[in-house]
């Protein structure tokens, strides 16, 4: 299912009809409408028109397409603000933000609830029983981008009842989980507890309250659209599915805490917006980032098992520190990479270029004429008839022939380290990201799971635990059962050193896990910026530098040491090692390192599984249904090695990929032989 946004509102009425036959011409299968809409909607408190989105629909659906249609809730009419600012969002720094952007909904403001929820009943009655409205989606991108989290009254109200659930009604519960005995910061009643707030601050705040804090302001966002999901419900027609365009990159709302309501679960997926943090000097920054896009599609598969691309970037974007040009081809590699990776819906922000306005540099699927294909309206056009001419083959949603692995993402861990990094040189999220990376090297299948208690051997020849930092005993018990049974443990820098609520236990530093690895932690370091470590892999003798995190470990004599430290008054000490636990191995590789760390995963997996084969740097292999799918990010044309393609047919494209490009090969023994 390929479809596009669509503004209606944003173009002359005269336009709607041409545009939406040009959609069906390029094979879209629906339009997405009526997201930020609401003063179109309802341009007086209580006065409804809904002509124009009636009259939309019906065009698109004579066009014989579907629609997706969105509850408007992103963007707030000026009368709503005007007559009551307590649905605005405060700042950090006090400020109350105005009209005249997107975004400034506080999700805990009641006003702000009760308008949404009429606006939202109202619309469902609506178009909720027409047949061809087959998705909703609930607001846009919640959170308030980098101005996150909120700080206006209500969230402190909500956030103090919060605690109170949380911690049972009992002030020293709280005080004992915030270690408030140092520094005076015991609290006495609930009701004087402030948002945690460095600008309000003298010196840092306490990061268990901070915490705490971001967990709330995620179960706002996720309360919220559980609310507004049940809503829908009510009126909907049983098939229409609901969906939220997460930005799954956010650090704010956490799509995990949604619990119900959902049916699908949507992205926006913008891999080059300036962000590109890969090796330089190539046109890399135009194709994105491989393992970040990889990263993002299996992490949404996870959420339900259902998923899709709500929002593909189509061309330049306006957003970025810079913007610059899309590679020839990247939109198609990227819509792909989505198909393999099991999505079920692809859509793309937007139809049309505007001409003015906001977002007036953002490019579309037309050209500012509003006539001519872009670059990426062809590469949506020609995907769209690909899917036609494989119809079918991409079923049923399995990845055959592929081995599998599991990813730890805690939520909770990754936030803890980001709010107290230790070294402003550690980046948790490059440093996790290293471990699904040496995954993708080798060609698996990829779940990015949130708990670690259905794992086992049966279900995954391979588990990271990536700065999974706070854990309780029980899940270090789900990893030592995992192992003892067969499986191959990777561990990472920074894994289980605290309990759930943020504290040390009552050991040495990385104790807990000594069990487990058969090995003694001896303790961390971190160096200055323009310091570099020295780490000696050993089967190659390669020299590592690394300076954001490196520990020091003492593994049993049966353990295999991988790497040792070169320098430093720790010289000697292990890095990196595996060593075996009842039929399974655990790989230990305890620093970070922009070089260095993938290669000794891979090293350590081999080892453990000889027949896995690196695939070229920088290209995806993966199957779905009946194919399989090479995908090309680099700038270099590259050749598909004889090992990806045994028994397999050629379909769509070359064995010598091109730069941003793909071959589609048909899987000869079929979907089961797996
Ligand atoms: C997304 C957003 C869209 C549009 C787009 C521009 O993050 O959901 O509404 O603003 O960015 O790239």
């Amino acid at each position: 299912m390929i479809g596009v946004y669509y503004y209606p509102e944003q173009w002359p009425r005269e336009d709607w009809e041409k545009d939406i036959r040009k959609m069906k011409s390029m094979g879209m299968h629906h339009v997405h409408m009526a997201e930020f809409a609401w003063i179109h909607m309802e341009p007086r408190d209580h006065e409804f028109d809904f002509d124009w989105l009636d009259c939309a629909v019906e065009l698109v659906i004579q066009n014989e397409m579907d629609v997706i249609l969105c509850t408007p809730t992103a963007a707030l009419p000026i009368w709503l603000t005007e007559n009551h600012p307590d649905v605005l969002m405060v700042k950090a720094n006090g400020r109350v933000v105005q009209h005249g952007s997107r975004g400034h909904r506080c999700v805990n403001s009641p006003t702000f609830n009760m308008y949404a929820e009429r606006i939202t009943q109202i619309l469902a009655k609506r178009y909720g029983t027409k047949e061809r409205v087959i998705g909703w989606q609930i607001d846009n991108e919640l959170g308030h981008y980098t101005d996150a989290p909120c700080y206006c009254q209500h969230c402190q109200n909500k956030f103090q009842e919060y605690l109170r659930s949380k911690y049972d009604s009992d002030i020293e519960q709280l005080n004992k989980a915030w270690a408030g005995d140092f520094w005076s910061q015991n609290y006495q009643q609930f009701e004087q507890i402030r948002l945690p707030n460095r600008e309000t601050l003298v010196y840092f705040p306490n990061e268990h309250a901070q915490l705490d804090f971001l967990r709330f302001f995620s179960f706002s966002h996720t309360l919220f659209l559980e609310r507004q999901a049940r809503l829908l419900r009510k009126y909907i027609h049983p098939k229409a599915w609901i969906t939220h365009n997460f930005m799954t990159n956010d650090p704010y709302v956490y799509p995990r805490h949604v619990k119900s309501g959902l049916d699908l679960f949507t992205l926006t997926n913008y891999p080059v917006a300036g962000v590109y943090k890969g090796k330089a000097g190539r046109q890399l920054h135009r194709i994105g980032d491989m393992i970040d896009l990889a990263f993002h599609q299996d992490y949404s598969r996870c959420h339900n098992g259902h998923w899709g691309v709500m929002e593909q970037q189509p061309g330049q974007v306006n957003w970025g520190p810079y913007n610059c040009r899309v590679y020839p081809g990247a939109v198609r590699l990227w819509l792909w990479a989505a198909i393999v990776h099991g999505a079920e819906l692809l859509d793309t922000y937007r139809f049309r270029q505007p001409s003015s306005g906001a977002e007036q540099y953002h490019e579309g699927l037309l050209a500012l004429d509003g006539e001519t294909l872009s670059q990426g309206g062809r590469e949506f056009k020609q995907v769209a008839s690909e899917l036609k001419q494989l119809q079918g083959l991409w079923e049923p949603l399995e990845f055959p022939q592929m081995p599998k692995a599991a990813i730890l993402y805690d939520w909770s861990s990754l936030t803890a380290i980001s709010l107290h990094p230790q070294s402003e040189s550690f980046d948790v999220h490059q440093c996790w990201r290293r471990f699904y990376g040496a995954l993708k090297r080798l060609g698996f299948q990829v779940d990015v799971i949130c708990s670690n208690r259905d794992i086992h051997p049966t279900s995954y020849e391979v588990v990271v635990v990536a700065c999974s930092d706070l854990i309780d005993d029980t899940t270090i018990g789900h990893w030592k059962n995992y192992v003892t049974q067969g499986g191959h443990l990777v561990v990472s820098p920074r894994v289980a050193t605290r309990n759930l609520n943020g504290h040390f236990p009552k050991t040495e530093y990385g104790q807990r896990i000594a069990d487990l690895v058969g090995a003694k932690c001896l303790g961390y370091d971190v160096m200055p910026k323009g310091h570099w470590g020295k780490i000696q892999r050993m089967s190659t003798q390669e020299i590592i530098s690394w300076y954001s995190w490196a520990e020091q470990w003492q593994p049993s004599t049966q353990s295999t040491i991988l790497a040792s430290h070169k320098d430093q008054f720790y010289a000697g000490s292990c890095a990196a090692f595996r060593t075996s636990l009842g039929k399974g191995i655990v790989t230990l590789i305890g620093f970070d390192a922009q070089d260095g760390v993938e290669s000794i995963m891979i090293e350590s997996l081999q080892t453990s599984f000889p027949k896995l084969q690196e695939i070229p740097e920088n290209c995806m292999y993966h199957t779905r249904g009946q194919l399989g799918v090479f995908l090309n990010f680099n700038d270099q044309p590259v050749e598909i090695p004889d090992f990806l393609i045994e028994n397999q047919s050629l379909v769509i494209g070359k064995r010598l990929v091109g730069p941003a490009d793909l071959s589609i090969w048909r899987l000869k023994s079929g979907f089961t032989d797996n």
